[in-house]
């Protein structure tokens, strides 16, 4: 088996971003894929921002950063994809948007290689049906933000063949990952576990249970957290959260994974956490607001025992 020193990733939004980022740090060469300019210079920026960061804290040396930015290759078109020897698909959390996709690098790419998805909660065997050799799709499931979390889910679907998995497992370790290996189901492994407790907490939240700063601080101080559940679906993105409560809660039809009313109206307000500026906290730099919650504006007035959420 060859190493993979060669991938695509299609779709350059945070997770796509963090998982070219992830790999060209670790000397892959990396083809990034979105469909306009726009999408990928707002990738090139991000991964900039990442890595200056990294040689301002001294990971990365002026030298380092400047060849981990040339292994990257930025592309709006589809088939210069075509030299890759793994393509992660990291698109929109959408069947249609993904299966479309799946489509297309099934027609593109040759047959030994293998075809991954970042998804979190469509099932891997839906993709798979979308090419001519399911045995070479699997997920690969990457946790924001990409660079600084160790794991990924292998997501061993019906017809994922042992050698894909085998491939899918190397390349994880080669990019200084960890892989855990899991079934097809929705969720994985650690959404599954995830997200009943980050809902737990949305729920806490709009029942004015506790105001978001004692939610999000009792987690963190009482429990270990890095951050409180709050800040972390902000950093998710409600977005992507209510995609996978839905898929969570279309698979077991228990109502720990239905979507909280407050997050469906978040979601419908475009309040999807850091990447709108605004979601539990608010990070929008013209309204004055940091870009964390210790630092943020206040979102209304700090809220006293009982008060509604936002
Ligand atoms: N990109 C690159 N590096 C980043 C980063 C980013 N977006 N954000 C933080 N970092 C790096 C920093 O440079 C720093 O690196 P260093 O230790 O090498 O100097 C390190 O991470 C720590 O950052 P900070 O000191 O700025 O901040 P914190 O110590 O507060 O850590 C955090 C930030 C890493 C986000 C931490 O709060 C954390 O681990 N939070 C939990 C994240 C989590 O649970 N993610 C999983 C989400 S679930 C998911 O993604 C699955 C999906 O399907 C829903």
């Amino acid at each position: 088996m060859s190493e993979i020193n060669s991938i695509g990733v299609v779709g350059a939004g945070f997770m796509g971003s963090g998982i070219a980022e992830s790999a060209a740090r670790a000397g892959v060469s990396v083809v990034v894929h979105e469909p306009t300019e726009r999408a990928l210079e707002r990738s090139r920026e991000r991964i900039a921002e990442s890595v200056s960061r990294a040689v301002e804290r001294s990971k990365l040396s002026e030298a380092e950063a400047a060849e981990l930015k040339e292994r990257i290759t930025w592309t709006t078109q589809f088939h210069d994809l075509g030299g890759s020897q793994l393509v992660i698909e990291a698109v929109t959390e959408d069947l249609g948007v993904k299966a479309g996709v799946f489509d297309h690098l099934d027609a593109l790419m040759p047959a030994d290689v293998i075809l991954a998805s970042n998804t979190s909660s469509i099932p891997i065997a839906e993709l798979a049906s979308h090419t001519e050799n399911p045995g070479r799709v699997l997920g690969l499931h990457f946790f924001a933000p990409v660079p600084v979390m160790k794991l990924v889910e292998v997501v061993v679907a019906l017809e994922t063949s042992a050698e894909a998995v085998a491939r899918a497992e190397e390349f994880a370790a080669a990019i200084g990952k960890t892989a855990i290996r899991t079934k097809d189901r929705s969720g994985f492994v650690v959404n599954f576990l995830l997200v009943p407790f980050l809902m737990a907490a949305v729920r806490m939240y709009e029942e004015g249970f506790a105001s978001r700063e004692d939610i999000d601080e009792g987690m963190k101080l009482g429990c270990g957290h890095p951050m409180g559940p709050l800040a972390l679906c902000d950093l998710i993105g409600l977005d992507v959260l209510h995609s996978v409560c839905d898929a969570l809660y279309e698979e077991f039809k228990q109502n720990e994974y239905a979507p909280p009313p407050l997050m469906k109206r978040m979601v419908a307000a475009g309040h999807l956490g850091r990447k709108a500026g605004r979601g539990f906290y608010n990070y929008s730099p013209a309204e004055g607001a940091d870009s964390g919650p210790r630092q943020e504006e206040v979102v209304g007035a700090p809220r006293p025992w009982g008060a509604a959420g936002p």
